[in-house]
């Protein structure tokens, strides 16, 4: 089944300047924790136990946090303190880390595909970190769509209605209704005008692919910002077979934008802490 999640994480976070100049927006915390740590935890919970995070230059914290720190464990050890290091302690003994980096920006599309040598021919998840979703009880959202590939068996992202002003930040989908929260993807377009997009279901950092996808983006022209766009390389594989989109259950909080990021502050204050 699906064991391997890769997490896109060499962007350089130009809006959380100057906050992401040395330091990666992937650890930017929310609360106490770095985005990361969240993303790896839904992943974790979705039974997943491959960690395949695309870095680049400057980002070598992500992999120093998740692996010990003896200086800082030696210090604290027997103090009530080390309570403060179990969650991320048990998420270093229930999964695997390897990390490729990305040399050049080309895009989305063009991240993913530098993550094929660490999960060559399998269906894989893909969790964009800055999309924070979280549910109260009941299944993460990446568990939810793995439930659903093991039914489907094709590429699934996950789905949000946003509303129409906002279309023009997403890749946005239309499709055939086949079940109320679920979606046959026939259209798909990234980052549309309002008055180009297919619909207001928009795509959220939370992917399911089959391998085949690696084949498609090698042949995927640069699209939208001259980038390689993983929009683009799900249209072509609806055309061939089926895409799904799913609107999964949950919050999603964009931490990508400081407004985002601070709702998504309160939230998690307010509701683990
Ligand atoms: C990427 C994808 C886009 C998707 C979005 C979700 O865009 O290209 O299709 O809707 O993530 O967060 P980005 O936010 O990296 O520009």
């Amino acid at each position: 089944m699906i064991r391997k999640c890769l997490f896109p994480a060499a962007g350089y976070g130009t809006r959380f300047l100057p906050a992401t100049k040395s330091m990666p927006k992937e650890m930017l915390p929310v609360v106490n924790k770095p985005l990361i740590q969240y993303s790896v935890e839904e992943a974790i919970e979705a039974g997943l136990t491959n960690m395949a995070i695309v870095t680049g230059r400057g980002k070598r914290s992500m992999e120093d946090h998740f692996d010990v720190s003896y200086e800082l464990e030696h210090q604290i050890k027997g103090s009530d303190k080390e309570d403060h290091l179990k969650g991320i302690r048990t998420i270093m003994d229930s999964c695997t880390f390897s990390y490729t980096r990305q040399i050049e920006m080309k895009g989305l599309g063009h991240a993913i595909l530098t993550g094929e040598p660490l999960i060559g021919d399998e269906a894989f998840a893909v969790v964009l970190a800055d999309d924070l979703c979280l549910t109260e009880g009941g299944d993460g959202v990446l568990a939810q769509m793995v439930k659903l590939y093991k039914q489907f068996r094709c590429s699934i992202v996950a789905i949000e209605e946003v509303p129409m002003d906002e279309v023009h930040k997403y890749g946005v989908i239309k499709g055939e209704m086949i079940r109320d929260d679920i979606f046959q993807i026939n259209e798909m377009v990234e980052k549309p005008a309002t008055e180009d997009a297919p619909s207001n279901l928009a795509i959220i950092g939370r992917y399911i692919l089959t391998p085949d996808i690696f084949d498609i983006l090698i042949n995927t022209t640069p699209g939208v910002g001259g980038e390689v766009q993983i929009t683009d390389a799900l249209m072509q594989q609806a055309k061939e077979g089926c895409v799904l989109g799913y609107k999964f259950k949950g919050k999603r909080f964009d931490c990508g934008s400081i407004a985002g990021f601070i709702d998504a502050t309160n939230y998690c204050y307010k509701t683990f802490y």
